[in-house]
């Protein structure tokens, strides 16, 4: 099950790669690690209501927030999101480049 649940992540997380480098934002494979290590848990599949990465519908409204305020709000955890989405290695810069692979926008 969990086999199944990081093969998936893997195709999603693909696809994301190689829309980003579309826009120009590239995110570095460390990155993409930490992010697989926690971020993907919930915005794979949308996990308690969190928004999925490279889905347009679900972001456009945040992103009107500004790259600020979303990373932010992962530094703070926002209702079912913990602090720091689970990554305590993440860096400030983690979470930016992080913030514009999942909205999709480079
Ligand atoms: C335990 C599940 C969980 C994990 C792990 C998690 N998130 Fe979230 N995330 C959520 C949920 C749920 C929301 C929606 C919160 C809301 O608006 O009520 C959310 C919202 C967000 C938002 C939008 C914030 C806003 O202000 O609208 C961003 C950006 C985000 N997450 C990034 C991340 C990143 C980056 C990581 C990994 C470092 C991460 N999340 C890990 C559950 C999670």
């Amino acid at each position: 099950m969990s086999l199944l649940l990081i093969n998936c992540a893997a195709d999603r997380e693909l696809q994301a790669v190689t829309d980003s480098k579309k826009g120009g934002n590239v995110i570095s494979e460390e990155v993409l690690g930490k992010w697989n290590r926690s971020c993907a848990l919930c915005h794979i599949n949308g996990e308690a209501g969190a928004p999925i990465i490279g889905d347009t519908n679900s972001w456009s409204e945040r992103i009107l927030k500004g790259e600020d305020a979303l990373v932010r709000s992962v530094l703070e955890g926002l209702n079912s999101m913990p602090p720091l989405g689970y990554c305590m290695a993440c860096e400030l810069e983690d979470f930016k480049s992080m913030v514009n692979f999942m909205v999709g926008s480079g």
